[in-house]
């Protein structure tokens, strides 16, 4: 008990400061819960990891509920009270905490940490909020919205991303998606090709990846992650960095051209080394470079990638310097929902057009850097097809498109066209997307 009574919830204060830093300050909330965990009971670490998650999860959904529950816009409301709000509304549609409960310690929740002065308020909105279920919010929320928009609101995704995804999968499948992209992703290690064996990792083998194991547990308690000899990959991303590497390319390096924080350099510089190959690794922010240098650092100096802080749009490199380019640019994430549950509110349909500048430019700088012959592999943690697609049709006078379903021919069901798109709910992975290039 603290002040007048207020009973102080180590679980739902670290909740809150978590929240915080996620709205406030851009956190991401699975590196905040995992810097914030330690300080709890193992049972209080639990209550809040599902408590930021799914609050976080479906907060654009939340928010919703909170202006037609309070009749006011959520702009007119502190901050730090929308948040606790969130918090309270996730306890009352999406938790087994009874209502009473919820409410209360929503309630001391909010006069702990913003003042008494708003506990009638809270009080009051979460109320209005406990006098339905979830499924009758939904219900109320869907009376203005189509099919899709209910299909969106009901798996927790807002309706721009909703209609982005179904001009890829049916709409059964769309579902099957969402699901997906709102269960915990399998906690993915990788060895470093010639580094470390894949039985070192203990777990179970990843399904397609070679160099992959699904091990729960903490990472760093095994020896070759300690050791820098294996790292913590998403399989997605292992297997396009493997694509690139199988497709035939003139002699001479390879070029990651955006590689921070490293996890694709990492990959390839063992499977360079196994070529006779050397690797340039090129990222613009210096401590995303710095991180990219930490993941190699297990790699023999003689075979060590070579890590540059650069503007890859405006290379330091002379033109036609390599004979193959990863070129994995910065993207919505929208195929990473599983890792990031908060991305998906944080990110504007308008980003997509902001990020598709950005991402002609290094595609283009990436062409510039092979001679003819030579080899691009554009890539995306997002499906987008603005971002994927129709980036990769913008260089289509200077390049042929090579069938990228070729260099995988373990992973069944992942061809688009002549594109690779690998999906949580088909592959396990994240929606990575692959397009394989070779200049004319
Ligand atoms: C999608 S991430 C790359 C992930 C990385 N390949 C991996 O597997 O770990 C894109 C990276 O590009 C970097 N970046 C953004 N603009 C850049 C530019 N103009 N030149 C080089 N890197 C850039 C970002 O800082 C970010 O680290």
């Amino acid at each position: 008990m603290s002040r007048k009574g207020r009973r102080q919830d180590p679980a739902r204060s670290a909740a809150f400061k978590i929240l915080r830093a996620v709205t406030a300050n851009g956190a991401y909330a699975n590196l905040e819960l995992a810097r914030q965990r330690g300080a709890l009971s193992s049972q209080d670490a639990g209550f809040a990891t599902e408590l930021v998650s799914g609050t976080c999860r479906a907060m654009g959904t939340y928010d919703q509920i909170l202006v037609a529950a309070s009749g006011r816009e959520l702009r007119t409301l502190q901050p730090a009270v929308v948040d606790i709000l969130r918090l309270g509304a996730h306890q009352l549609l999406n938790m087994r905490v009874p209502a009473h409960a919820a409410i209360s310690a929503t309630v001391d929740l909010a006069a702990l940490e913003v003042g008494e002065r708003l506990v009638g308020l809270v009080n009051a909105i979460l109320r209005k909020v406990a006098a339905r279920d979830w499924l009758g919010w939904l219900e109320v929320l869907g009376e203005n919205e189509d099919n899709l928009g209910r299909i969106a609101l009901a798996n927790y995704h807002p309706r721009w991303i909703a209609e982005a995804f179904l001009d890829l999968l049916p709409l059964g499948e769309l579902i099957e998606t969402f699901e997906a992209n709102n269960a915990p992703a399998k906690p993915t290690l990788v060895v470093r090709p010639g580094l470390a064996e894949v039985s070192e990792l203990g777990g179970e083998p990843a399904r397609f990846s070679p160099y992959g194991a699904y091990a729960d547990g903490d990472p760093a308690s095994i020896a070759a992650v300690a050791e820098g000899r294996a790292g913590v990959q998403d399989e997605g991303s292992q297997l396009v960095a493997l694509a690139f590497s199988r497709v035939e390319a003139p002699a001479g390096p390879w070029l990651d051209l955006c590689a921070g924080p490293g996890g694709k350099t990492a990959i390839l510089a063992g499977l360079a080394a196994q070529q006779g190959r050397r690797l340039v690794a090129a990222e613009r922010h210096a401590h995303r470079a710095e991180l990219v240098s930490s993941n190699l650092r297990a790699f023999p100096e003689a075979i060590s990638p070579t890590v540059l802080t650069a503007d890859s749009t405006r290379p330091p490199w002379a033109p036609g310097s390599f004979a193959a380019v990863l070129a994995d640019v910065p993207c919505t994430g929208l195929g990473a929902l599983r890792r990031r549950p908060e991305s998906r509110w944080r990110h504007q349909p308008g980003d997509v057009a902001t990020l598709n500048v950005l991402q002609r430019e290094l595609l283009a700088s990436a062409i510039n850097s092979v001679p003819s012959g030579g080899v691009v592999a554009y890539v995306t943690c997002s499906p987008h097809q603005a971002e994927t697609a129709a980036i990769v049709a913008g260089v289509a006078d200077q390049t042929d498109v090579l069938s990228a379903p070729e260099y995988l021919p373990e992973v069944p069901n992942a061809a688009l066209g002549d594109f690779v798109q690998l999906w949580p709910h088909r592959h396990g992975t994240d929606a990575m997307f692959l397009g394989l290039l070779r200049r004319r």
